[in-house]
């Protein structure tokens, strides 16, 4: 891509960038929320049209206007959001719409016989016949990857693929890259987990504010120096210092003991979880996935049915049927799902902001318009949220920008305890440090907070205390987080 230009209403968000991808090699495209990586990716995609610049295929210029041309031209993309139908089969989801304009006549044997030659070809067994909306997010990307396939693509790009994978599907993935790579496809990565870029990229390209930065070698590269070309600045340290974790005293000098949970059972993957997050305190929540974690916090929440065990604040029993009863005392709770948190896309992202919060900002009936803009600017300046301005759409924010939006929703709240499930997913590296930095803040005004994260080095440089959960019941606790190592954790993990 060549002198790629595109301007939304108030937003130039692309100027004159230029992309390359090798047959063979697989491309990190990184930069912070809002740098431009999914809209480039979308003319890429015949999703937005340029306003300027040229795409070129082994040298040849490409008219790519509707994803059609993109898909003809060879290239295939798996977007943030799939665009599978729920209803169908794999098998008929991976061969929809190929053959536009004519009725599809290929016998359903040949259709499931291709699809299985296609999950050969990406390593992973998957029935064709299975349903689209019986299958996990990973297998639904595996469809995604598929369905780019059986089109003959060249080039694949992935926008955040791994974002809504567990640590294990990820390793998946990253074979299936392999796997592509050594059969000469292209492939374009997008990611925040610096990990990955490492793992398994040749190259990168960093972009900033729209602009292009510069590519490299992943070996010329170290983590310090990718994170100096993506934020722009030295960022001296990927997690705040951890202040002396004491229990807060409350003004009689009595400690007051915070969210305590005593052997909740509930749904299919909760067997029996007792443990307690003082005031001034980071518990994380770890285990691998289906442990229980957020099914637990989930309990604890109100969201599901608990069948037993109880739950005190500082000492007081509370009776939680429901999130409005959680939240009534004082329990918060930032679920991993972006798209159920419930952003109202076509509305303002100020009235998102303000919207659960409007009795902190009503005043004998009147909505204290000022309070409530001062109070979201100051998420905005302290989170580095990427708006235009207050009255900007939800629904044109970039994927991490709404993710911040929803994180200044809640915090606004003002809970005594703060259940945190996956709280910088999607986040890039600058604003994952301001997020810890209001995690410690919260914590040393006394709050308690509960942490649920895949993210093993999240969990290392955040947490004050570990608890790790292994099949509905808990199955260690480190106490001590300085001498705690990811193998550690793994192994009270799989106990
Ligand atoms: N349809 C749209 N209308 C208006 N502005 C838009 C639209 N789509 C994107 N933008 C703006 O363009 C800029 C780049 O957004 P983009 O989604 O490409 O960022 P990104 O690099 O993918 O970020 P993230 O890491 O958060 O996913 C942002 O300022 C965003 O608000
Ligand atoms: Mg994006």
């Amino acid at each position: 891509m060549r002198g790629v230009d595109k301007s939304f209403p108030g937003v130039h968000a692309l100027k004159n960038v230029d992309l390359d991808v090798e047959a063979g090699d697989v491309l990190a495209l990184l930069g912070e929320n809002g740098a431009g990586k999914s809209t480039l990716i979308k003319v890429l995609g015949g999703a937005h049209r340029p306003d300027s610049g040229v795409i070129e295929i082994d040298g040849r210029p490409m008219e790519i206007i509707t994803p059609q041309d993109s898909q003809r031209a060879g290239i295939g993309i798996i977007y943030q959001e799939f665009n599978l139908i729920p209803a169908m089969t794999v098998r008929e989801n991976i061969f929809l719409g190929q053959e536009p304009g004519r009725v599809s006549i290929v016998p359903a044997g040949k259709e499931r016989r291709r699809a299985r030659e296609l999950f050969d070809r990406i390593g992973v067994a998957l029935d064709p016949d299975a349903l689209v909306r019986d299958l996990t997010v990973a297998q639904q990307q595996i469809v995604e990857i598929a369905k780019a396939l059986s089109l003959d693509s060249r080039i694949i790009v992935m926008d955040e693929p791994s974002a809504a994978l567990s640590p294990r599907e990820v390793e998946g993935l990253f074979r299936i890259v392999d796997e592509l790579k050594s059969q000469g496809i292209g492939i374009v990565y997008v990611s925040h987990r610096l990990d990955e870029i490492f793992a398994i990229c040749d190259h990168v390209t960093v972009l900033r504010d729209g602009t292009y930065v510069d590519s490299k070698p992943i070996g010329e590269l170290t983590r310090d120096t990718l994170i100096e070309l993506m934020v722009g600045r030295k960022l001296a340290d990927e997690f705040p210092n951890r202040a002396v974790a004491k229990p807060v005293a409350t003004d009689d000098n009595e400690v007051r003991s915070g969210l305590t949970v005593s052997n909740l059972v509930g749904g299919p993957k909760v067997r029996d979880i007792s443990f307690n997050v003082r005031r001034g305190e980071i518990v994380a929540l770890t285990g691998l996935v289906g442990a229980g974690r957020t099914e637990a916090a989930r309990l604890i929440f109100g969201a599901d049915k608990r069948e037993a065990g109880t739950i005190t604040l500082d000492g007081k029993e509370l009776s939680i049927k429901s999130p409005r009863d959680a939240i009534a005392s004082g329990i918060c709770m930032l679920t991993e799902d972006r798209k159920g948190q419930g952003l109202i896309l076509n509305r303002s992202v100020l009235e998102n902001f303000g919207l659960p919060n409007l009795s902190r900002f009503t005043v004998r009936g009147l909505i204290q318009q000022k309070r409530e803009r001062d109070a979201f600017q100051a998420y905005v300046e302290q989170l580095q949220i990427k708006v235009s301005g207050p009255k900007q759409r939800a629904g044109n924010l970039s994927g991490g920008n709404q993710q911040k939006v929803v994180l200044a929703k809640w915090l606004e709240r003002d809970a005594e305890v703060i259940i945190f499930d996956e709280p910088t997913r999607g986040i890039d590296v600058g604003a994952k440090f301001e997020i810890y930095l209001l995690m410690r803040h919260l914590v040393e005004q006394g709050k308690a907070i509960l942490m649920i994260s895949s993210e093993l080095p999240e969990v290392l440089g955040m947490a004050d205390r570990i608890i790790v959960l292994h099949e509905g019941r808990v199955t260690g606790e480190i106490e001590d987080v300085k001498l705690a190592t990811q193998e550690s954790i793994m192994d009270l993990a799989v106990k």
